[in-house]
């Protein structure tokens, strides 16, 4: 069996604040002395498991820094096939790993977010293990430890939510080349691989993580993410 991972790194980060144009995409906001995307890259090419990075940029992007990617190693490629979405950046970039040599529709394929910069090569080895020869994959994912409450538009509380059962979805997302592929062709417009492959009627499975694997979406993340990067050391 033959893993790579993939990783979107086409959006632009625009509940960081960077909307004015000027702004760096979140990918490479500084964190922890690096750009943030180089984290996450640096724990999938650690992983001895994973026979190759892809990494999916947008067409235009002129921040990506080769020269300190280099130090990442042979397993990185870069593929500047980035769309409007998620989904469709995900989507060009698993057309695009076909027709690279060493990767088959029967592989597996590791989905993870740039912006998730705290993901350990523990964390990788565990969804690994845990899918195992699972066809409807699996992701990582936080059983939700929070009441939950529904509000409406003006803040007032509508219900409570039950959340027996509830889990928060992370990346790395892993399923087989040709069945991501088919599931996101056939629903274009989900926020996760998971939900695509849901669509075809399978249930991935769903393997526990935990809260440092955060994704930084909002200014206050980059502070908790650059807190964990630092209490952890070199690795
Ligand atoms: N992503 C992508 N192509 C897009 C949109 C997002 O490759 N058209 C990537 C992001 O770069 C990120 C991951 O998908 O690594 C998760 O998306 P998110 O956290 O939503 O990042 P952004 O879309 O950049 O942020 P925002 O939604 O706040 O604009
Ligand atoms: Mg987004």
């Amino acid at each position: 069996m033959r893993y790579h991972a993939l990783v979107p790194a086409a959006g632009s980060g625009s509940r960081m604040g960077g909307q004015d144009g000027a702004a760096l995409p979140k990918q490479y906001l500084p964190l922890a002395g690096r750009p943030m995307i180089w984290h996450a890259l640096a724990t999938l090419c650690a992983t001895p498991a994973i026979a190759s990075v892809f990494v999916v940029l947008a067409p235009e992007d002129i921040h990506w820094p080769a020269p300190m990617m280099e130090s990442l190693g042979p397993k990185l490629r870069v593929l500047r096939c980035g769309g409007e979405t998620r989904a469709a950046s995900v989507t060009g970039g698993l057309r695009a790993m076909a027709s690279e040599p060493g990767a088959s529709g029967d592989d597996w394929v590791l989905v993870h977010d740039a912006a998730r910069p705290c993901l350990t090569v523990a964390l990788v080895e565990k969804l690994i293990a845990e899918v195992g020869n699972d066809d409807a994959g699996g992701l990582l994912a936080v059983p939700v430890a929070d009441t939950l409450k529904r509000g409406d538009e003006r803040g007032y509380v509508l219900q409570t939510v039950p959340r027996e059962g509830l889990w928060q979805a992370q990346t790395p997302q892993m399923f087989r080349h040709r069945l991501l592929l088919d599931a996101l062709d056939f629903a274009p417009s989900v926020t996760d691989d998971a939900s695509a492959i849901e669509t075809l009627g399978l249930s991935p499975r769903l393997v526990a993580a935990d809260a440092s694997n955060l994704k930084v979406t909002w200014p206050r993340d980059l502070q908790l993410a650059e807190r964990i990067l630092q209490n952890r050391g070199p690795e």
